[in-house]
């Protein structure tokens, strides 16, 4: 071995001594927060809640953007595809009429290829208002059931959705129905909220169906 390297450990140590000897020791405890970083942050949060009440954007997620028109949430409503929202609708019938629009044998008429459902809208419409009770004939099956009216459930638009929905779905084919049907039957049922039977709703049919 060198002297170089026996010399070694005696170095190092001197120099650790050296730098120990420098530094300075350190203290218990801590020093006192500077009053002006106290006050600073003082400042700056209330700087910073005064910023924000005085520019709250109306609180609004859509205050900034420049688009407003192209989101969901404000702006003009895009026309909504009433076989959409029919579908959607259409969830409050699933329980009876089922997901498939054929119904349960013997208790809840189908909607595929029934009259009622394709043919003149405005007896929909009514069917749709004021309920209906008693025997009914649906593709040569007898119902005797009720079914609850939907006149406060829905409005004018929601109800010619679904009525446009359920006459085209399932392979169902017929006119789309505008809003102003269901307006029109809605005003002729304003002081008449009886379920209908067979033999009234045929009434109210022929009464305006010329
Ligand atoms: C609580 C069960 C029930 C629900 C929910 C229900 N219906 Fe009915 N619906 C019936 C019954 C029962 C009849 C037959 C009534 C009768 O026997 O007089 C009927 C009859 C009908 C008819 C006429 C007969 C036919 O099959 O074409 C239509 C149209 C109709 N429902 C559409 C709807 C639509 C649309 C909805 C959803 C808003 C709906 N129903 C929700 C039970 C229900």
């Amino acid at each position: 071995m060198s002297s170089h390297s026996d010399n070694l450990p005696d170095r190092v140590l001197s120099m650790h001594e050296q730098a120990v000897r420098e530094m300075e020791e350190p203290k218990d405890g801590s020093t006192a927060t500077p009053v002006a970083f106290i006050l600073m942050c003082f400042f700056f949060t209330a700087w910073g809640g005064y910023y924000i009440a005085d520019n709250p954007g109306s609180w609004s997620g859509q205050e900034y953007n420049e688009q407003p028109n192209h989101t969901a949430f404000s702006g003009p409503a895009a026309p909504t595809d009433p076989m959409l929202l029919g579908k959607e609708i259409f969830s409050a019938c699933t329980q009876c009429h089922q997901s498939d629009g054929k119904g349960v044998a013997g208790m809840y008429p189908p909607l595929v290829a029934s009259e009622y459902v394709t043919g003149d809208e405005r007896r929909l419409a009514a069917i749709l208002v004021n309920g209906i009770n008693g025997p009914l004939v649906v593709n040569a099956s007898t119902y005797s059931s009720e079914m609850p009216n939907w006149r406060s459930y829905f409005n004018d638009e929601e109800l010619a959705a679904l009525m446009t929905y359920i006459r085209n779905t399932w392979g169902n084919k017929a006119s789309p129905v505008s809003k102003d049907i269901v307006t029109k039957v809605r005003a002729e049922l304003a002081a008449n909220a009886n379920a209908w039977t067979a033999e009234t709703l045929a009434t109210f049919t022929r009464g305006e169906a010329k």
